[in-house]
Order: structure tokens, then sequence, then C-alpha cells
């Protein structure tokens, strides 16, 4: 997709307050510090449009952004980091299932993984609500300039096996991660913007009503 224009429309808690549309929505979601904002911009070409930060959990509203008036952006609230205050770590569950139990214009989410983490259980709570409300899932696994080839490849199995990602496929997953073959996960970089291209492909499929 060619991007021409983004905008902040609003920040959201609960169904009340999102934005009154019928345009597609893609939602972008991963656990606090993953790079979910850095994805955002990369995909989109601004430097800025989504606040990244070293410090994690700053992100803790649903904010809805406006891309070329094709479809909606959706940055959901990282999850999963300790220092998080309860109160706000109570209200993240109830916050997320809202969304995807009630926005009927969401097209699917992208889920994004750390290469260097295991996925954690709010990683696999997600999955299990995709799978719940039936919503199409592109996966991420991003911050791919922090290891080496090898290490990459180790690590998709290991975030392949504890997402459940079938057996047989564990072989493809690795694969690609070696870059002899297309599947799972798409393999990202906001440094290098490895897999830009690909992320957004998945993205037009889920916004033509195909979900991968
Ligand atoms: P919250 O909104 O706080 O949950 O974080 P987030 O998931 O939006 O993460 P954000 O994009 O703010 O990135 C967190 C930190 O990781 C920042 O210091 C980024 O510069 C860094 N980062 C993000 N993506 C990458 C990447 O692909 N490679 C490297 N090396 N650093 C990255
Ligand atoms: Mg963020």
């Amino acid at each position: 997709m060619i991007v021409k224009s983004t905008e902040f429309i609003k920040s959201a808690v609960k169904p009340g307050q999102y934005p009154d549309s019928d345009l597609p929505e893609i939602a972008f979601a991963g656990r606090s510090n993953v790079g979910k904002s850095s994805l955002i911009n990369v995909l989109v070409n601004r430097k800025n449009l989504v606040r990244t930060s070293s410090t994690p959990g700053r992100t803790q509203l649903i904010n809805f952004f406006d891309v070329n008036g094709r479809f909606t952006l959706v940055d959901l609230p990282g999850y999963g980091f300790a220092k998080v205050p309860l109160a706000v770590k109570k209200e993240w569950g109830p916050m997320m299932e809202a969304y995807f139990a009630t926005r009927e214009n969401l097209r699917g989410v992208v889920l994004i993984l750390d290469i260097r983490r295991t996925p954690v259980a709010e990683d696999r709570q997600m999955l299990q609500w995709f799978k719940t409300y039936s919503i199409p899932v592109v996966l991420v696994v991003t911050k791919c300039d922090k290891v080496s080839r090898n290490e990459r490849a180790k690590q998709a199995a290991v975030i392949a096996e504890a997402i459940g990602v079938a057996k047989e496929k564990q072989a493809a997953v690795i694969a690609e991660a070696i870059g002899v073959a297309k599947d799972a996960l798409s393999f990202f970089s906001a440094l290098s913007k490895e897999g830009k291209d690909q992320i957004w492909e998945r993205i037009e499929r889920l916004l033509d009503g195909n979900g991968d």
C-alpha cells in the first residue's frame, strides 16, 4: 500500500468511545515494549505517528488512526509488563475482550512477538480470543536485527512451540527464518525495515477479506 495520509482519530477505553466508522479496521497488539509503535511507524513511513518509548507500558488506551481514508489502524495497549500498576493490568483483559467481541469492522489483528523472547500467557490469551471471535491474525516477529540467522531459526522454533503452531508447520517456520520458504511468521526489523512489504501484503489480504 502506498501511504499518502495518516491521521490520529481518537483514543478510547470502551466501545461507546470507538470511532463511528464503516471502514475496515486492522489492530496491532503485543506485549509492552515489543516494538508495536515502531512497526506501525515504519509501515506508514512516519517517524512519529505513534509515540515510541523506552519506557514500557506507555500506551494504555486504544488509539485509532485513519490511513488513506481506506482503513482504520488501531494501536492496542501493550501488556505483560511487571511494573504496570495492578489497576491497569485488571482493566487490560476486559478492555481487549470488549474490543475483539464487539468491533464489527475489525478485519484482522497483527500480533507482534519479540524474536528474543518466548511468548507469554497474554500472547496466548490473545491467540485464544482471535480463535473465539474468528479474527484472522498476522504474526510478526520483530527486532530481528538483534539476533544472528542461526539464533533466529532457533528462536522461531521456540516461538512456534510456545504458541502452538502445528508441529508440521515448524519446519516451514524454520525454513522461512533462514530464508528458503514462506509461512506462518513474518520476520521484521524496524531498523533494517526487513519484512515491511510482506507485512503490507498480508494486511492488504485481510482488508480484501481473505484471512490468512
Ligand atoms: P509500548 O507502547 O510501550 O507497549 O511499546 P511498543 O510495543 O509500542 O514499543 P516501541 O515501538 O515503543 O519500542 C520499544 C523500544 O524498542 C524502543 O526503544 C524502540 O526503539 C525499540 N525497537 C522497536 N523495534 C525495534 C527493532 O526492530 N529493532 C531494534 N533494535 N529496536 C527496536
Ligand atoms: Mg507503543
